[in-house]
C-alpha cells in the first residue's frame, strides 16, 4: 500500500506506537530533515536511523550485515543508503510484539498492517531467520496475527492492531462512507479493498519463514483456517460474472463513498464483468487503486508461484495433503491461464477480462509486469518478458515517464509524471545487463532529495518534489536488491569481486 504524503497527513495524529515517548520523534517528521554526519561521497547523504533507544526491534544479525556491507561497498553514498534502508523495518515499524502470545503488529508508515507490505518489508531478512531466533519468532508472530485476520476477513488487505496489544484502532478517513458486503468490523479491519496480491503476501511470508527455518509450528489452526478462506476466495473470484441465465454472481462488493480515495467500484461494487479464464479476479491493484479489468496478470503470476510453494511446504512438513493437491492444481491452472490468455504479439497485458479486452501498461507497485522475474514467474531472459520490458520502459506504457531529474514507471495513484523508485528496483531485479543495472542504481541513489531514504514517488522534473518520506517497504526492497547484487554482480558495487551472502 502507499499513500501520497499530502493524503496521509490526516492519519499522523492518530499514530500510536510502543515507542512513542517524548524523546522519540514521529518518524514521518524525522525522515524529512537530514541527521548525523554526511557520507563522504559527492552526495553527502545523512544518517537516518533513529536513536538506538527509539528503535522498535534490535537484531545483532542485522547489525552484522550492515557492517559487512559497509566494509565491502566501494561507493560511500551507496553504503550510507544501505545502512539507512536495510534496518528501516526493524528500526521503525514493529509496533507490537509478544512472543508468548505469538502476536506481532507491523505498520507500513500509516498505523495499520497491510498484508502485502509486511511480507515485503521482511523479505530482505529471511536469510537471517536461521541465525537470529528472536527475529524468527517475530516473523512467526506476524504470520499468526495475519492468519487470524485472513481467517476472518479474507477479502481485506489492511488491519488494526490485535486487541491483546492494547493499541487503539486508527480511524481510516478513506473508509468513511464505504459500504462493503459482507460487512467488516472496523475494530479489526482498517481497509477492505479486495486486492488479490494481499493473499499472495500472506502466502509468501509463510513459505519464506518455513523455508528459512524448517519450523512447521506456524502451521497452526489459525493458519489452516486462513488457507481454507484463501481457497474460498480463489474459487469465488475466478468465476464468470454471469451464469448461463445471466444471473449476476457476486461474493463481495465494495461501494465507495466520499473520501474513499479511488473511484467507486463499478456495477454495484462488483467490478467490470469478466469471463472465466482460470485466473482469479481482483477489484483493486497493489497500489490500492481501482482495477480497470479484473484479471491482474502480475497478481495471478504471483499467486501461481506462491501456490506452488504452498504445496511444497505442506508436502515437506507432511501436512494437509488435500490442500497441497488443491494448491498444485490451482497453481498450474492460473499459470497456464496467464500464458494462454494475457499475451498478444508476445506482449503481456497488465489486465484482461476474459472477453478479449486488455490493458497494456504497468503500475509501479509489486507485483508488476516488470517484476515478473523477481516474483519467480519467469526467467529474465524469457523472450516475452524481454519484449514486454522494452515496451514498459518506453512511451508505449502510459505510466512510464522520463525527465531531466528522474524516470521510471508510476501509476494513477500519484500521477503519471511521478514514477516510483521501486520500479527502478524491479528493473534491476529483471536484468543481467551491467549498464542497465548501474543506470537504474544511479537514478535511485541520486533522487532521495538528499535524505538517504527511498521514497514512494519522485517527480521527473523537480528533485524536491516527492511523496512519502517514510516508506518501509521501498527501503526494504532497495536493500534486498543491493544484497541480490552483492551475490549476483559483486564487481558492480564492491571493492573486490567477492560474492557476499548474509546468514
Ligand atoms: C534496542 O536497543 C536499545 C539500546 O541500544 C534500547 O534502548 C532499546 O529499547 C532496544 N529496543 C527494543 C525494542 O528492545
Ligand atoms: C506477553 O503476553 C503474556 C500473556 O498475555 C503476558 O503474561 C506477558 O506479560 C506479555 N509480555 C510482555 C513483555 O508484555
Ligand atoms: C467504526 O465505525 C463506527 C460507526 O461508524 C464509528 O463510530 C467508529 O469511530 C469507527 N471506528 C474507527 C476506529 O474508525
Ligand atoms: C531444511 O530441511 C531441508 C531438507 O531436509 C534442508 O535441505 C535444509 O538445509 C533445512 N534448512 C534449514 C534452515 O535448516
Ligand atoms: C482437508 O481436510 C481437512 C481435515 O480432514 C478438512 O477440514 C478440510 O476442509 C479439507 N480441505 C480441503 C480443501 O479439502
Ligand atoms: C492452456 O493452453 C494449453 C494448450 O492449448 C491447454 O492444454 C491448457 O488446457 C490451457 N490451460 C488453460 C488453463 O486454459
Ligand atoms: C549519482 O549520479 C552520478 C551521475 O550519474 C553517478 O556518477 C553517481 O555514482 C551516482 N551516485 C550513486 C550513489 O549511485
Ligand atoms: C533537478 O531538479 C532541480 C529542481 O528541484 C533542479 O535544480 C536540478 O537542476 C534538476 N537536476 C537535473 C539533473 O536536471
Ligand atoms: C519543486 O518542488 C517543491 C516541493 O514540492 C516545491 O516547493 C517547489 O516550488 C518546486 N520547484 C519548482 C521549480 O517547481
Amino acid at each position: 500500500m502507499k499513500f501520497g504524503i499530502l493524503k496521509s497527513l490526516g492519519l499522523i495524529s492518530v499514530t500510536v506506537g510502543v515507542v512513542s515517548s517524548a524523546q522519540c520523534p514521529d518518524y514521518t517528521t524525522y525522515a524529512q530533515t537530514p541527521h548525523g554526519s554526511p557520507s563522504t561521497g559527492p552526495l553527502g547523504l545523512p544518517y537516518m536511523r533513529p536513536e538506538p533507544t527509539c528503535r522498535t526491534f534490535n537484531s545483532t544479525a542485522v547489525e552484522r550485515v550492515i557492517d559487512d556491507m559497509n566494509a565491502r561497498l566501494k561507493d560511500p553514498d551507496l553504503a550510507r543508503l544501505f545502512e539507512n534502508t536495510f534496518p528501516n523495518t526493524l528500526d521503525t515499524t514493529v509496533k507490537y510484539f509478544n512472543a508468548t502470545e505469538n502476536l506481532a503488529f507491523i505498520i507500513t508508515g500509516v498505523s495499520a498492517q497491510w498484508l502485502r507490505d509486511t511480507a515485503n518489508q521482511f523479505a530482505h531478512y529471511y536469510s537471517l531467520l536461521s541465525i537470529d531466533r528472536e527475529l524468527a519468532s517475530l516473523v512467526k508472530a506476524i504470520i499468526n496475527n495475519e492468519a487470524r485476520y485472513v481467517s476472518q476477513y479474507p477479502y481485506c488487505g489492511a488491519f488494526q492492531p490485535p486487541p491483546e496489544s492494547g493499541l487503539s484502532p486508527s480511524h481510516n478517513d478513506w473508509a468513511d462512507g464505504v459500504i462493503v458486503n459482507p460487512p467488516v468490523d472496523n475494530r479489526t479491519v482498517f481497509e477492505c479493498k479486495y486486492e488479490l496480491d494481499s493473499l499472495c503476501g500472506f502466502l509468501k511470508l509463510s513459505r519464506s519463514y518455513y523455508l528459512a527455518t524448517n519450523d512447521s509450528s506456524m502451521m497452526n489452526d489459525n493458519w489452516h483456517t486462513a488457507l481454507t478462506q484463501i481457497f474460498r476466495v480463489i474459487t469465488e473470484q475466478s468465476q464468470s460474472s454471469f451464469d448461463a441465465d445471466f444471473n449476476f454472481i457476486s461474493y463481495y462488493n465494495w461501494n465507495g463513498g466520499s473520501g474513499s480515495l479511488s473511484p467507486p467500484v463499478p456495477n454495484g461494487g462488483n467490478g467490470e464483468p469478466k469471463a472465466y479464464t482460470g485466473m482469479v479476479g481482483t477489484h483493486h491493484r497493489p497500489s490500492d487503486d481501482l482495477s480497470t479489468f479484473a484479471f491482474l496478470t502480475p497478481a495471478n503470476a504471483m499467486l501461481s508461484v506462491e501456490l506452488a510453494y504452498l504445496a511444497r511446504i505442506l508436502d515437506a512438513s507432511g501436512q494437509a495433503a488435500n490442500f497441497s493437491e488443491l494448491a498444485r492444481e490451482w497453481s498450474t491452472r492460473i499459470g497456464e491461464a496467464v500464458w494462454n490468455t494475457t499475451l498478444l504479439n508476445g506482449i503481456f497485458a497488465y489486465e484482461t477480462n476474459g472477453l478479449g479486452a486488455r490493458y497494456v501498461m504497468d503500475d509501479a507497485n509489486v507485483p508488476s509486469l516488470l517484476s515478473l522475474p523477481y516474483l519467480g514467474f519467469l526467467d529474465k531472459q524469457n523472450p516475452e518478458y524481454l519484449a514486454t520490458r522494452r515496451l514498459l520502459l518506453s512511451r508505449q506504457n502510459p505510466y512510464y515517464a522520463a525527465g531531466k531529474n528522474f524516470s521510471g514507471i508510476g501509476g494513477p495513484h500519484i500521477d503519471a509524471w511521478h514514477p516510483w523508485p521501486m520500479s527502478q528496483v524491479s528493473a534491476i531485479f529483471g536484468t543481467d545487463d551491467d549498464s542497465e543495472i548501474m543506470e537504474s542504481l544511479h537514478l535511485i541513489a541520486n533522487n532521495t532529495n538528499g535524505l538517504g531514504l527511498i521514497h514512494e514517488s519522485q517527480s521527473i522534473y523537480n528533485s524536491s518534489d516527492y511523496t512519502r518520506p517514510w516508506f518501509a517497504w521501498a527501503n526494504s526492497y532497495f536493500a534486498e536488491m543491493l544484497l541480490d547484487l552483492a551475490d549476483r554482480k559483486p564487481h558492480l558495487i564492491f571493492k573486490d569481486n567477492q560474492r557476499y551472502i548474509p546468514g
